[in-house]
């Protein structure tokens, strides 16, 4: 199992990789306008890429099998050893799966999953990652583990090399959830992440354990 950060801001990235448990970091569209308004794609991706050395996923934006090919070929070139092509679940999405991962070896994370069957498709397209939306599929009233424990099963028995990444996570609980459902990975918002880190319980000892270490140094001068 692994943590990914789902975020493209900087500050933080330097932050959590410090920590040494973040092995890979996932962007999208609605992520780098909210976090990096107006910056240059490719300048950011490779800032990311030269602190993080971890896989990146960048997601394409067009929406024509033409274009979305030139598009990933364009960012694969920008640094091949850990750009990850994100490409949208759709019909046409799988056949450019199908050539980037079989033809031009490129890794790709399929985005935007909401059900077993779509992941199902992407992992046969020959998917590197296939990214299942915890928060999105609860939106629409349904329950995220079922999608996420069929998919690892089936994953499993067929010996489909895809992994699970599961995003869209809005609460504490939903990484828990999705690590004891079989994804492989969970890709975590930093807000999330660092409540990840604490307990009231342990700031209050942390506490404790210093105050009386210092009142009776303090005794001591
Ligand atoms: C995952 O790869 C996506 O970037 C992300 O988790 C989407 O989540 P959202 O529902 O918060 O937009």
């Amino acid at each position: 199992m692994a943590i990914f950060l789902d975020s493209s801001d900087l500050d933080q990235i330097r932050q959590f990789m410090a920590t040494g448990i973040v092995s890979g970091i996932t962007t999208n569209p609605l992520i780098i306008s909210k976090e990096n308004p107006g910056v240059d794609l490719k300048t950011h991706i490779l800032e990311i890429i030269s602190m993080a050395k971890v896989p990146v996923s960048v997601e394409l934006t067009t929406e024509t099998e033409t274009e979305m090919l030139a598009e990933a070929r364009e960012y694969a070139k920008w640094q091949p050893k850990h750009v990850v092509i994100k490409v949208p679940m759709t019909e046409l999405g799988l056949r450019v799966i199908n050539v980037l991962e079989r033809h031009d070896k490129t890794p790709v994370n399929v985005t935007c999953i909401m059900s077993f069957n779509q992941a199902y498709l992407a992992a046969l397209a020959g998917a590197t990652y296939v990214s299942i939306f915890s928060g999105r599929v609860r939106d629409m009233g349904y329950d995220p583990a079922p999608v996420i424990e069929q998919t690892r099963a089936v994953l499993e028995r067929e010996r489909l090399e895809a992994q699970i990444i599961v995003g869209s996570i809005r609460h504490l609980a939903d990484v828990n959830e999705a690590l004891r459902a079989g994804a492989h990975i969970v890709t975590v918002p930093p807000a999330i992440l660092k409540k990840m880190c604490l307990n009231p319980r342990t700031t209050e000892t942390i506490r404790e354990f210093n105050d009386a270490w210092h009142k009776d140094r303090s005794k001591r001068k």
